[in-house]
């Protein structure tokens, strides 16, 4: 076996070159192509692969991205970009923003983590691998669980929408108990964290609906991290920071109630509109990316404004228009009926049929 020679220019590719075969610059091209049918020996490949990585140093840390020194790479550090995955599925702007470096070194940055880690397209086929394991979440009511294929789905965002007190905290606490089921029962066998916007998470809540279903409440609180959010940035500030909790906790959803209330309460007037949408859709994107990367559910309410433009039929819409319309993968809209009822009803969605189910809140939870 011939040790590879010598590179030529630094541009070129590495190419073996056996002995009998010496070739002339004009005929490069030839050979290459030759050669590259003929890599059918594993030793020849292997040693392919080792010239390769003795050329480019294999990326696998954050600092050994070109452009990202010490200072740089805690910067990234601090705003959550830990891992060349995270940086690989950042926008440069973002880039930009928290590590102060320019906008082509931003876009050098996460071309080479994108690179490191064989990003771009994937076939129809690696798609359909990732979406087998994509989990599926019981909501407590069967009706419900039918409209949605089968439960609330990892790797999406749902966001139900609706009128105060027609239970949108409800259901974003009784999932948060039942994420913690084993398989077999509905649940994804995993851990919360639960950004609360409006301060009306109730652990007294969550005890209730744990027992009824004959869980151990004392530990199911424990597996529920639940942030106070004080204002939009300190909202958005959590979901930047979430991913290594949710790493560590084995987190299998995350709950954001209420999504929009700080940004409707804060953006108020004219020309903050513009403002607010594109700090909502950067939000909307950390949590787009953590479902994704991490295959978990993020869950978000959201509430309606009235919109007397709309002459007949159902004058509210939600909030955010169509950038959180846009980004929620299921979006439901949920409204009181009789009692207890409620009619939950799905909302232009991808892949499954729209349609309406009922189910109920009652002191044990959402139930049929
Ligand atoms: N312990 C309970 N027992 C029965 N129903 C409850 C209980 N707690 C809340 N509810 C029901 O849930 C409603 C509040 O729903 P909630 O999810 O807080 O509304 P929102 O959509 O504004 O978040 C109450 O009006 C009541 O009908
Ligand atoms: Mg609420």
């Amino acid at each position: 076996m011939v040790k590879t020679k010598a590179i030529k220019t630094t541009e070129e590719e590495p190419k073996m070159e056996t002995e009998e075969e010496p070739k002339m610059e004009t005929e490069k091209e030839e050979t290459e192509l030759k050669e590259s049918t003929k890599l059918e020996n594993a030793e020849e490949s292997i040693e392919q692969e080792e010239t390769d990585s003795k050329l480019k140093p294999k990326i696998t840390e954050i600092e050994d991205l070109p452009g990202v020194g010490p200072t740089t790479a805690t910067k990234l550090r601090e705003a959550g970009y830990d891992n060349l995955e995270s940086i690989s599925v950042a926008s440069p702007a973002e880039i930009v923003e928290v590590a102060a470096l320019g906008e082509a070194t931003a876009a050098k940055v996460i071309e080479a983590a994108r690179e490191a880690q064989d990003m771009g397209y994937e076939t129809a086929a690696d798609l359909m691998i990732r979406r087998r394991i994509i989990g599926r979440l019981t909501t407590g009511a069967a009706e419900v669980n039918e409209l949605l294929n089968g439960g609330i789905e990892t790797q999406s965002i749902t966001e139900v929408y609706g009128k105060y007190g027609c239970g949108k905290s409800q259901l974003a606490m009784q999932l948060a108990v039942n994420v913690q089921l084993p398989y077999d029962k509905g649940g994804l066998e995993g851990g919360v964290l639960f950004i609360d916007t409006e301060g009306t998470f109730r652990p007294e809540r969550i005890i209730q609906m744990a027992e009824h279903l004959g869980m151990n409440s004392e530990q199911v609180l424990k597996s529920i991290h639940v942030a106070r959010a004080y204002n939009s940035d300190h909202q958005m500030l959590l979901a930047e920071k979430a991913a290594e909790l949710i790493k560590e906790k084995n987190i299998r959803l995350v709950v954001v109630d209420s999504l929009t209330a700080h940004f409707r309460a804060e953006y108020v007037g004219r020309g903050t509109l513009a403002n607010r949408q594109q700090k909502l859709n950067r939000h909307m994107h950390t949590l787009a990316k953590l479902s994704d990367l991490h295959n978990i559910i993020i869950f978000v309410t959201n509430q309606v404004m009235s919109r007397p433009d709309i002459m007949f039929g159902d004058p509210t819409a939600p909030i955010g228009g169509h950038i959180v319309g846009h980004t929620a993968t299921y979006r439901i809209y949920l409204r009181k009926s009789k009692g207890e009822k409620r009619i939950a009803k799905l909302v232009d969605s991808p892949c499954l049929p729209d349609g309406e189910a009922l189910f109920s809140v009652t002191e044990n939870g959402i139930e049929e």
